[in-house]
């Protein structure tokens, strides 16, 4: 269990560990895995200007976060990338995918394969699967390649047989009717359970169709 330490002399000395600890001269991307709502958010953006301007990273970006927060964060540093909880059935951070596609910011959707419902036999991306000969996973990792060009789906995964499977999915082509026909099925009408609101898969529910801790 993880807990979140926005506090400045925090950020800049966990960023320089990392240095040391990967052995490079600089961090390629770095990113904010919470803001943290005890400390001051200018403050933590703060920190990662210096540790961005010192040359310790190349580029930061941030977890979990709205439009506004991303605006406010580009006052104070570029903000390369944004990793939210996004695929098929969690369309919450839909509003930030736009933005980020607008204003040329990286989108890392974290959770990709959380398919849950659409997935059952006879649902839409087991349907589609089946006429590409393809996995549901492929699918849904291919619906969210095509979303956005600006996206870059992260799977994880322990096997190597579940890497090579899940980096197929990059050349799966879904027509575009296809790509609408899994965007319009994806939602709370048809996958009782998920929360209003933001969309958020219930997590309960997600556990009980098998798709947390994995598909074997
Ligand atoms: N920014 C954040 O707040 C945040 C939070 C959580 C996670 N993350 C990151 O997001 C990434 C992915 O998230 P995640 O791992 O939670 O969710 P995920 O990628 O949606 O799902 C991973 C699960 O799917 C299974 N899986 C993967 N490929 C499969 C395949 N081809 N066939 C069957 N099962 C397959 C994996 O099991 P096997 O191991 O058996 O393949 C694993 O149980 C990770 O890199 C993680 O670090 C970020």
């Amino acid at each position: 269990m993880w807990t979140s330490n926005g506090r400045p002399d925090h950020l800049i000395g966990r960023a320089k560990r990392s240095l040391k600890t990967l052995g490079v001269e600089q961090i390629g991307l770095w990113q904010l895995h919470r803001i943290d709502p005890r400390v001051p958010r200018d403050d933590q953006f703060g920190a990662i200007r210096q540790v961005l301007d010192a040359g310790i990273l190349r580029n930061a970006g941030l977890s979990e976060v709205s439009v506004e927060e991303i605006k406010a964060t580009g006052k104070v540093f570029p903000v390369a990338t944004v990793q939210n909880r996004y695929n098929l059935i969690d369309r919450g951070s839909d509003d930030v995918l736009e933005y980020c596609a607008a204003n040329r910011i990286g989108f890392i959707p974290w959770y990709p394969l959380a398919e849950g419902c659409l997935t059952r036999p006879g649902g839409a991306v087991d349907r589609i699967a089946k006429a590409h000969d393809a996995h549901a996973g492929q699918v849904a990792l291919a619906w969210l390649l095509q979303r956005s060009p600006v996206i870059l789906p992260i799977p994880g995964t322990l096997r190597a047989a579940h890497l090579e499977e899940n980096s197929v999915a990059a050349g799966l082509s879904l027509s575009s009717g296809e790509a609408a026909e899994l965007g319009a099925a994806a939602g709370p009408l048809f996958c009782p359970g998920l929360a209003p609101g933001r969309n958020r898969p219930n997590l309960r529910a997600l556990t009980r169709w098998g798709v947390l801790g994995g598909r074997g």
